[in-house]
């Protein structure tokens, strides 16, 4: 995009608009009854994912439109420019090279002039060598024992990613090993996560990039003090407690051996660090060949984004789609359903990527955007949502769009197995239903009293798109994941917004600090905040444990 010209003004941003006008009148029933071949001709695949676009409110012209919008925006040189390694995090001046850390060419990476490749590769091994030694019972506690019980310490993208990976990839994780997260700076957290644990059988993994952030190292040194209540002597710490971090000093401050951490690089944005050595509690949990199967996903995905013309390109076109239905259409918010238990962990996990990169109102310029950026993402598990927002994105009177996502293969328990048919028809009949809904004729013939057909009619024409994979591996895990990376990065070029930088998290954290001060000093030191948090402070000042 030139300098001059900001996003709405550019002749393709018009060019949507006016198109715009057209389709906000055409009904999904029309587009397809005009087109036998439309799901066909807004189908695209690639590592191992089906994307079916087709029930989105678009035809052949908006798609052109919308790649004509990417290019003029520079999203190729922007894809380019990311793979080499250039600084795209300005504000925070780094290169953004998470698809270094699944790089699984021989392709040289360059950071400085320098090749990244050997010490990524470096940090694999000593997370597939530690990773090895806690499965197979090599790695003893202080005590001896070996250790059954994992706990990472992490917040953000410290946690959110290695705690979706593990309950997603939990059907190829070893059963003997419990693998739990304290995240939260709520001390029940961390209570509740220990209270059936053996100290002698537990290792922490302390994960965080800057090893500096509040809630972490509050948790860390409660771990510390927990473990050193029962075992009782400091050397433990070296045998129960390793570090994932970017900091060094900060690490041996803590008291972690520099042998005992495994570092990843400031390239790597906290959110987009699943394939780092952030990810090692999911790479002991199912062991380094599965994991190495999930960073051959994520690569086929980065493949496909670098490679691939955007009319068929799955993170392009969904990027897209959401520029469309936001920028249009006027959506605020975007549903994020997994039809997988396993999934479950997804939408939050998903909050992060997306909320954190593209919830931002300052162009690459330093100027206002005066156009929405990133949507609010939420989402649950189906079928478990139909039961309780369903309602509201069948006839509801926000535009919400979707993607549902599902797998073919039934879960290998044969159990189990005999749920899949059932949750299928639930996958397939909810797009269906939002795409086509029901008229007041059709409702009229069932036949149903005529006060209650504007009740039981549906309107139908609410978008989804329908991600499909055969199974949910970790090789198609890992191109989901990257699938929708890719699709953030995709919006933040067009909306002409940096991505990966997060100073929106900073103002609350300071005022934390001071606050904290005000809450612990005695006496009470003159309060300097509005009337409202003065009087919060006062209440909340001293309070003491009520429970008995
Ligand atoms: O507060 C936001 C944030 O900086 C995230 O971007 C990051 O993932 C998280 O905190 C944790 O940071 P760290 O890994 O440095 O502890």
């Amino acid at each position: 995009m030139s300098d001059s010209l900001r996003l709405i003004e550019q002749p393709e941003w018009n060019a949507l608009q006016t198109h715009h006008r057209t389709m906000a009148l055409c009904h999904l029933r029309a587009l397809f009854a005009k087109d036998p071949h439309r799901a066909e001709r807004f189908t695209a695949e690639a590592a191992g994912w089906r994307l079916d676009y087709s029930k989105n409110r678009i035809n052949a012209d908006t798609v052109r439109l919308l790649v004509n919008l990417a290019h003029a925006c520079g999203l190729p040189n922007a894809i380019a420019a990311m793979f080499r390694g250039d600084v795209l995090n300005v504000t925070e001046n780094r290169p953004v090279l998470h698809v270094a850390l699944r790089n699984r060419s021989n392709t040289p990476i360059l950071v400085n002039g320098r090749d990244v490749m050997p010490e990524v590769r470096t940090v694999l091994q000593q997370m597939n060598a530690f990773a090895q030694a806690i499965r197979r019972g090599e790695w003893k506690g202080h005590t001896g024992q070996a250790i059954r019980n994992i706990l990472n310490i992490g917040i953000g993208g410290s946690d959110l990613g290695p705690a979706m990976a593990c309950e997603a990839l939990r059907l190829y994780a070893d059963p003997h090993l419990r693998i739990r997260f304290v995240s939260n700076v709520d001390g029940a957290h961390f209570y509740e996560q220990t209270r059936d644990l053996d100290p002698a059988e537990t290792l922490f993994i302390v994960a965080s990039k800057t090893f500096t952030t509040q809630e972490t190292m509050m948790n860390a040194a409660t771990a510390r003090a927990w473990l050193l209540a029962r075992l009782r002597d400091e050397a433990a710490v070296a045998r129960h407690f390793v570090a994932v971090s970017t900091a060094e000093r900060e690490v041996i401050r803590f008291g972690i051996r520099p042998e005992n951490m495994f570092r990843f690089w400031d390239w790597v944005g906290g959110r987009y660090s699943l394939c780092s050595a952030i990810g090692l509690p999911l790479m002991i949990a199912i062991g380094p060949d599965r994991f190495e199967e999930m960073l051959d996903g994520f690569h086929a995905m980065d493949r496909h984004f670098a490679e691939t013309p955007f009319e068929q390109n799955l993170p392009v076109l969904m990027g897209l789609l959401g520029i469309w239905y936001i920028n249009f259409f006027g959506a605020q918010t975007h549903a994020v359903l997994p039809y997988s238990q396993y999934l479950a962990r997804l939408p939050a996990y998903l909050q992060q990527a997306d909320m954190e990169s593209n919830g931002k109102s300052t162009d690459r310029h330093g100027r206002p955007v005066a156009w929405s950026t990133g949507p609010v993402l939420w989402g649950e598990p189906g079928t478990n949502g139909q039961h309780a927002f369903f309602q509201l994105l069948h006839q509801g009177t926000v535009l919400i769009p979707a993607d549902f996502i599902g797998f073919a293969a039934p879960h290998p328990d044969p159990l189990a197995a005999r749920h899949h048919p059932t949750l299928l028809a639930n996958f397939i009949a909810q797009t269906e239903a939002l795409a086509f809904g029901k008229t007041a004729d059709e409702v009229r013939a069932e036949p149903t009293p005529e006060a209650l057909v504007p009740y039981k009619t549906f309107e139908g024409n609410r978008p989804t798109n329908t991600l499909l994979a055969d199974a949910l591996t970790p090789r198609t895990f890992g191109a989901l994941i990257a699938l929708y990376e890719h699709k953030i990065f995709t919006q933040g070029v067009i909306w002409d917004i940096y991505s990966f930088d997060q100073w929106g998290v900073q103002l609350g954290k300071v005022l934390a600090g001071r606050i904290l001060r005000e809450l612990e000093a005695e006496p009470e030191p003159p309060l300097r905040h509005d009337s409202s948090t003065n009087a919060l402070i006062r209440r909340l000042r001293g309070v003491r444990p009520q429970h008995s």
